[in-house]
């Protein structure tokens, strides 16, 4: 498939996905929505890759979503297109996803990336949820992830004025896992990802499972979720060859990788 508005490449068990609309800050569109769904489904098929990289540009991770496009709608269309769901299906890919984000991640940029399992920010990078300057609020998860990442007191601080938030504020808040220099955001989010990708990926996969009901259940239910599939990886290969191989001094193989 010809894309417009991503560039994607793999180095090993890594999947590389590229923002690519430099034109409008990489800003989220229909035609990026659908290449970007396309995309994360077919690395999340492909046996051979254990984790995706999603990144922008050096300015941009991504402005928002695309305001031009969002301007003419009217409420009963918004509402019969259930705009901005297909988004689910991104926040669904069931690998481990690492945002790499260096500049802009607004609005519907910093919702995106959130929707990732890691986010690695540069020392550039300024996250905001400005739609209140629109006249709009939040729509793909600004009000709820964000509160969930953040607490109630910054994420309504950064909704209700719009400002935008600096790399280190954002790790400092827990949005954020890391802060590198600009430089070395790539080299440091591929290799955290090559590292993900050398695990047993039904391993990481149920990792990103279990601590994503962290925040849809109660700590209860969540215990037991958890539990549960901690039972379950004792009838795994991986489970034995990763135990097998601490016991006896060695690097595990994992077998489903
Ligand atoms: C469409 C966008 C865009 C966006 C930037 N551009 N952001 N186009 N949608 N979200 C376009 C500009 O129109 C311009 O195109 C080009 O990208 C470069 O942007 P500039 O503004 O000239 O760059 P700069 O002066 O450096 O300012 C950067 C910026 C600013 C601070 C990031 O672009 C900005 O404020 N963007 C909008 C941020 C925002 O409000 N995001 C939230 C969107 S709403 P031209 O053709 O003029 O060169 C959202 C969720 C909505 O995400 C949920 C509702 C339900």
């Amino acid at each position: 498939m010809a894309l417009n508005t991503l560039k994607t490449e793999t180095r090993g068990r890594v999947a590389i996905i590229t923002l690519n609309r430099p034109d409008a800050l990489n800003a989220l569109n229909s035609e990026l929505l659908g290449e970007l769904r396309e995309t994360m489904a077919k690395f999340g098929d492909d046996e051979k890759i254990g984790a995706i990289v999603l990144t922008g540009s050096e300015k941009a991770f991504a402005a928002g979503a695309d305001i031009k496009e969002m301007q003419p709608l009217d409420y009963v269309g918004a509402y019969m297109n259930d705009f901005f769901e297909g988004w689910s299906a991104v926040a669904n890919t069931r690998k481990p996803v690492i945002a790499a984000v260096s500049g802009y991640a607004l609005g519907g940029g910093c919702e995106l990336a959130m929707m990732c399992d890691i986010i690695i920010a540069s020392d550039t990078a300024k996250f905001g949820q400005p739609e209140i300057t629109l006249g709009v609020i939040p729509g793909m998860g600004g009000t709820q992830r964000l509160t969930r990442a953040i607490g109630k007191a910054k994420a309504m601080d950064l909704c209700l004025t719009g400002r935008f938030m600096e790399a280190e504020e954002a790790e400092r808040s827990g949005l954020v896992a890391r802060v590198v220099a600009a430089d070395d955001l790539m080299a440091t989010a591929i290799k955290a990802a090559e590292k993900i990708a050398g695990f047993s990926l039904p391993v990481a996969m149920m990792v990103k499972e279990s601590v994503n009901r962290a925040d849809e259940m109660t700590l209860a239910e969540g215990l037991r979720f958890e539990r549960r599939l901690f039972h379950s990886l004792f009838a795994t290969e991986d489970q034995k060859e990763g135990m097998g191989a601490f016991v006896e001094k060695r690097k595990a193989q994992f077998k489903h990788r």
